[in-house]
């Protein structure tokens, strides 16, 4: 998640109301005659980013704390999810999990979520032979649909 940030951070700088934030508060800036506000206009990029890094941050301990604490519990212990990792002379150097999506839907997906392969191991197939075997596993359990939410930044994501 973490490696996004940069990424996400250059979106926003692209975004019309980004433009018109960084405007306004460099025109506010501009017209006072405040010394100690003029001093922060330097400083509005950086504290962008740090509030940005900052949410991720918070989220990955989120979902460290929530939903990966105990994997065994959250994804093993019932029928229709499941977690797998894949190893490479003994270490992990990908993971992904599959449980069905959290929306209340007549016919409710299944949900494939922490797809990641280790920056080493990328672009030799790993997350498509993982997401395989997620689609086998929805196969299996009678599922008609499997879903993968990727942001806009993400484009390795989305190619795959
Ligand atoms: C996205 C990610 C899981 C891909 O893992 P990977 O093992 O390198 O992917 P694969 O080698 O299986 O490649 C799968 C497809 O994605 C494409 N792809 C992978 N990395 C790419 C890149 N940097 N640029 C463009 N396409 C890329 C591959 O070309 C392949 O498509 P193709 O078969 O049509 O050529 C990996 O980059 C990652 O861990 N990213 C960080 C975590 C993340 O963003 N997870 C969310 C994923 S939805």
């Amino acid at each position: 998640m973490h490696e996004h940030v940069p990424k996400n951070y250059l979106r926003m700088l692209t975004l019309p109301w980004a433009h018109l934030l960084l405007l306004g508060v460099s025109l506010a800036l501009f017209l006072s005659s405040s010394s100690l506000l003029s001093l922060m206009a330097p400083v509005l990029l950086p504290a962008g980013w740090l509030l940005m890094d900052s949410y991720y941050v918070q989220y990955i301990e989120r979902c460290l704390r929530e939903d990966l604490w105990d994997i065994q519990k959250t994804y093993m212990e019932r029928e229709d999810s499941h977690f797998w990792v894949a190893e490479s002379e003994g270490e992990v150097v990908a993971i992904v999990s599959a449980k069905p999506c959290p929306v209340i839907q007549m016919e409710c997906p299944l949900e494939l979520a922490w797809l990641s392969v280790r920056w080493s191991h990328r672009n030799r197939g790993i997350a498509r032979a993982l997401s395989r075997t997620v689609l086998s596993f929805a196969q299996q359990h009678g599922y008609k649909a499997v879903i993968l939410d990727v942001s806009m930044v993400n484009l390795e994501g989305q190619r795959l």
